[in-house]
């Protein structure tokens, strides 16, 4: 079972820059939430912060209510990175990567791999070297490894950034039926509007590490909230 997660107050500083100034937002199994905003507004260390690769400087990650700490979110989230990342080896051994460090038996991490690569449409790469694969590949290979650990919380950055329309659209279905069948947390930060209007429950607007706006995709683009919101939304908002 998957629990709601709250991210309550928080603020993320990296001496004297402020990528986070007190986020608060709610995040419900099942439902996808997109995160929007300029470049360097803070969507990537919230990211990681969720993904318990960063401690918040204040604030907290709430967890059914309960305080949950970084080692703990690891557990049950798994973040996509911006850049992908492969490992010189197979495209098996790279979706498996994470389900033998927690331990899983041969069989179990054969049928998940198996199972990942069909769903995000690379059913026979196994054995391809991984590095060796297109762009829009290697990042369907990212998806695989972590619907492999099948996590409650599962964080993508910028995941059909660089794809061509029809692997975006691929890879689009491959993150609403992830969210249909596994009712797990969707996280994803995105430049996409209509990727975000797609495929989210809600949207999130952060400026200057901020949230400036949250709400249903519908009242975000129909009625934003606020100048700074519709500015954003309509193109004219200057650095
Ligand atoms: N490890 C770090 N050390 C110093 N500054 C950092 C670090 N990580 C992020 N920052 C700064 O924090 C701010 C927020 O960065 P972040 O990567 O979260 O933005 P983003 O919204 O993901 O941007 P983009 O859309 O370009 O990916 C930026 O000003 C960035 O330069
Ligand atoms: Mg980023």
């Amino acid at each position: 079972m998957t629990g709601k997660i709250r991210v309550e107050r928080v603020a993320k500083e990296y001496g004297p820059i402020k990528a986070l100034d007190s986020v608060t937002l709610d995040a419900e199994p099942g439902r996808m939430v997109a995160l929007l905003g300029m470049n360097g507004s803070g969507k990537t260390t919230l990211l990681r912060i969720l993904a318990g690769l960063e401690e918040p400087s204040r604030g907290e990650i709430l967890y059914e209510s309960n305080r949950i700490t970084p080692q703990q979110l690891r557990k049950v989230s798994t973040l996509v990175f911006q850049k992908t990342v492969m490992f010189n080896t197979n495209v098996f051994s790279n979706v498996s990567f994470g389900l033998r460090i927690w331990g899983f038996a041969n069989g179990e991490v054969k049928r998940r791999v198996y199972e990942a690569l069909g769903t995000v449409r690379l059913a026979g790469f196994e054995k391809r070297r991984a590095r060796q694969l297109s762009g829009g590949e290697q990042q369907r290979v990212s998806l695989a490894r972590a619907f492999a650990l099948d996590p409650e919380v599962l964080l993508l950055d910028e995941s059909t950034a660089n794809l061509d329309p029809a692997n975006a659209m691929i890879v689009e279905d491959v993150i609403r039926g992830a969210r249909e069948r596994g009712g797990c947390i969707i996280i994803l930060a995105t430049h996409n509007l209509h990727q975000a209007r797609r495929l989210s429950d809600k949207i999130v607007h952060i400026h200057y590490g901020r949230v400036l706006a949250s709400a249903s995709p519908q009242d975000f683009f129909t009625n934003p909230s606020n100048e700074t919101t519709r500015k954003f939304i309509s193109g004219e908002l200057q650095f």
